[in-house]
């Protein structure tokens, strides 16, 4: 027989007591794309991080094309051409583009002295011309948005001339627009002979990308199938090991109290002349592809971000503009786009994370307790799924997918008068995802007006009463939840004469 290309054999590993990963063996031949899946928390990351040597694990060993690759080292790993794709993204935001490309590797000229900016200048424009961007390569990356700053990790794997590219959800933050750019690289690769390792939440990108696709569960390798013989719904039995029911839509429970009020919002180079009303109960939402300019409509509501003109009223109350606290005391919440960054407080507990947001209706009873404190997170680490130890470990432990359901639970549970949800299930799995939108109809029935910001269009259309549709910075139109269908959702997406 044949030695495959990538051979991993009995791979465990522990975490303190959590088992990530108990003896799973996988192998991949060149120009194979290869798809993980598996729930929240299943070890996909872990089993990629093994590969990229930041992980090393207690037994098992890795082979490429038949030698051997030493575990646990970084560089071992690099020198075999491995180029790992994190779920986050790993790039140092403080250097700009090009530093973030050549980090490590840099080109030198007069003997390795001086180095050549010059040189990684011109390559990191030709890599990121194919990869169709037009962004300033002298931005610092922490400036760049989550989308760009993906692009910028796989320009970095692509100048190393990788032979395994492993790409941890690649997509999560990427538009329509990027992730056929990315998929098209993703085939040129394969046709390169180059094998690629695909981990998603979509399941319909592993069907269109992979060759074979391996699902995990619970650490332990459930099964490697063909992708052609088997289908979306043998897959997720595979992942969650019973049959997860399809979307129904929410019952609507629109009251008659306006109670988010924004009127003629505008903010240079970013939006212009945005005016919508949320009632109580009511789940709008604020769709387009990426870029349109929804998220930075929501920083500006949230008082994130100044605005130029316009006005925020809240139960009849205007905001001050740029002014976090005062949207908060009107009784905003939002769950921004870049949860790692901004909603999570990485190094304290998965319980003091789910109930920072809601410590202040806690206190108001009376003395904050303990158990009190306790009994909300063991709820919500129940109700969403949420894979811990328990609730007093790290939250920076969590798994990705688990990280982002903390985040959203800390808000579901405070119940807002106003609740802003960027992109509330990316990187959740198929399982939890059903139980996010339960608990997002619940909190409307409970009349918070909910604003849902979402570029999958079958999540727009299961929860929304009503849709608005951005393009380039403006609104270009809006649908009521029965006359709402993708085709025109995105045919108001769309740039004018490109549909
Ligand atoms: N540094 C760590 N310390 C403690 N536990 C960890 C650590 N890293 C991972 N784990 C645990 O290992 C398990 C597997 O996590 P992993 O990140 O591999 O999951 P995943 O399949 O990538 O999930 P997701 O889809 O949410 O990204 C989880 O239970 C997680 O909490
Ligand atoms: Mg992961």
């Amino acid at each position: 027989m044949n030695t495959p290309f990538l051979d991993i054999n009995n791979i465990s590993k522990t975490f303190g007591g959590v088992r990530a990963l108990t003896n799973v063996s996988l192998s991949i031949e060149s120009g194979e794309i290869h798809g993980l899946c598996g729930e929240n928390g299943a070890g996909k990351s872990t089993l990629i991080k093994v590969l990229g040597g930041s992980v090393r694990p207690e037994t098992g060993s890795v082979t490429i094309n038949g030698q051997p690759l030493p575990l646990g080292s970084v560089p071992a790993s690099e020198e075999a051409g491995i180029a790992i794709i994190h779920q986050e993204s790993a790039a140092f935001p403080h250097l700009d583009t090009y530093d973030n490309v050549f980090v490590g590797r840099e080109i030198r000229r007069f003997g390795g002295v001086v180095l050549d900016r010059a040189r990684m200048k011109t390559e990191t424009a030709t890599l990121l011309a194919r990869l169709e961007q037009r962004f300033d390569p002298r931005t610092p990356v922490g400036d760049l948005q989550p989308a760009q700053r993906q692009m910028v990790a796989i320009a970095r794997a692509l100048s190393r001339n990788c032979r395994l590219m492993v790409m941890d959800e690649p997509t999560a933050s990427l538009s329509t627009r990027e992730t056929g750019v990315l998929f098209r690289i993703i085939r040129q690769l394969k046709a390169d002979g180059v094998s690629v390792i695909y981990v998603s939440h979509r399941l319909e990108e592993v069907f269109e990308l992979a060759d074979r696709v391996t699902v995990l569960r619970d650490g332990r390798k459930v099964d490697t199938v063909p992708t052609n013989a088997i289908d979306r719904a043998g897959l997720i039995r595979l992942m969650v090991g019973r049959d997860v029911s399809d979307a129904r839509t929410r019952e609507p429970s629109v009251r008659a109290g306006v109670v988010l009020d924004v009127d003629g919002l505008t903010r240079a180079d970013a939006f212009t002349g945005i005016s919508f009303q949320v009632r109580a109960g009511e789940v709008v939402a604020l769709t387009g592809l990426v870029g349109a300019g929804r998220s930075e409509v929501a920083r500006a509501i949230f008082g994130v971000d100044g605005r130029d003109s316009g006005t925020v009223t809240v139960n009849g109350r205007t905001l001050i503009p740029a002014d976090i606290q005062a949207a908060v005391q009107a009784g905003i919440a939002l769950v921004p786009e870049d949860r790692q960054r901004s909603g999570l407080a990485a190094p304290m507990s998965v319980k003091a994370n789910l109930s920072l947001a809601v410590l202040k209706s806690l206190a108001r009873v009376g003395i904050i307790s303990d158990a009190k404190e306790d009994a909300l997170a063991v709820s919500m680490m129940n109700r969403m799924a949420i894979k811990a130890e328990n609730t007093e470990v790290a939250a920076e432990t969590l798994s990705g997918g688990n990280q982002q359901k903390v985040v959203l639970g800390k808000w579901l549970a405070a119940s807002p008068r106003v609740l802003i949800l960027d992109e509330p299930t990316r990187g959740i799995d198929v399982g939890a995802k059903a139980e996010v939108y339960d608990l997002i109809g619940k909190l409307a029935d409970g009349g918070t007006a909910i604003l849902l910001i979402s570029s999958e269009l079958p999540e727009v259309l299961r929860l929304s009463d009503r849709i608005i549709v951005m393009r380039s910075g403006r609104i270009s139109g809006e649908l009521p939840r029965e006359e709402a269908t993708q085709e025109r959702i995105l045919s108001l997406a769309m740039p004018e004469g490109a549909a």
